[in-house]
């Protein structure tokens, strides 16, 4: 159980605090708690990451403020690596220091989560190791090369790799992607590929998982419809696109068939 540490009071704790950006929403303890535009505890739901990791190395890429990295530590993973790159060097999303938020969780859950700085495309079994459980949540379509980069994160995961992205081109069978020129997704110009469920699929088994698992249903036409519209409302993505837009996760295994 990781215990809230107490070197600063309760006024300090919750000042520094606001004094960052944050992207993950975690509870500090002392009832101080990170305003994240992530919505993280019902984003964990989702992953079905495992609730009993003892015994398994956890590497977490893209970890940004450590929000998942925490979550493998209280299920007792034995060793928890967080990586990132590009956030931690605020060099995008106007962040200065953003690796600031992961140092504060960090030290105030007094948590023994590892950290290593490294883009995805450097990832490698020489600079890394290998993982039993390998997570890559909102990270796949950020990259330019998605299956270059699933060959890389492929070569470092020992067995369970948890993959949570956007997806698009939803309801249509073939594997296919679309394509983000510019700022077409959500007005930011680091996104650049939606694949559809198929070819997320596809692009696992061809950098080596023998199975992959859909944890979140394909949804139906009405229920993306309904999204699509509520989309529009709140001012993101035009309607037509939206409704073929979704998030999705996947468990990719490197054993079974
Ligand atoms: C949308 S955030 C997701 C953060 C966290 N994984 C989550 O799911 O809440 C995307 C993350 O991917 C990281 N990222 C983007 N491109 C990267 C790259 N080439 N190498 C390493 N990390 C990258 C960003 O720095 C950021 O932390």
């Amino acid at each position: 159980m990781l215990v809230p540490s107490t070197h600063m009071n309760r006024e300090e704790l919750q000042a520094k605090v606001e004094s960052l950006r944050w992207f993950h929403t975690i509870d500090l303890g002392q009832g101080v708690v990170t305003k994240g535009i992530d919505n993280s505890s019902e984003r964990l739901a989702r992953l079905q990451l495992p609730m009993d990791l003892s015994g398994k190395s956890v590497l977490d890429i893209g970890a940004w403020d450590g929000f998942y990295s925490f979550a493998a530590e209280r299920r007792f993973a034995s060793r928890v690596v967080a990586s990132d790159y590009y956030a931690w060097h605020g060099v995008g999303w106007g962040v200065e220091d953003g690796k600031a938020g992961f140092e504060l969780a960090r030290s105030v859950l007094r948590s023994r989560v590892e950290d290593i700085d490294i883009d995805v495309m450097d990832l490698a079994v020489e600079r890394v190791g290998t993982f039993d459980v390998v997570l890559f949540l909102g990270v796949l379509y950020h990259l330019r090369d998605p299956l270059t980069a699933l060959e890389r994160v492929a070569s470092v995961t020992k067995d369970l790799l948890i993959l949570e992205t956007v997806v698009d081109m939803v309801g249509i069978s073939r594997p296919a992607a679309a394509f983000y020129p510019g700022r077409d997704l959500n007005d930011d110009p680091t996104n650049w590929w939606g694949p559809n469920h198929a070819a997320v699929e596809g692009m696992l088994r061809d950098s080596g998982f023998k199975r992959v698992e859909f944890i979140t249903p394909i949804r139906s036409a009405p229920y993306r419809a309904a999204r699509a519209v509520l989309h529009r409302f709140k001012g993101k993505n035009a309607l037509a696109p939206a409704f073929r837009q979704d998030r999705g996760v996947f468990h990719a295994y490197k054993s079974g068939q």
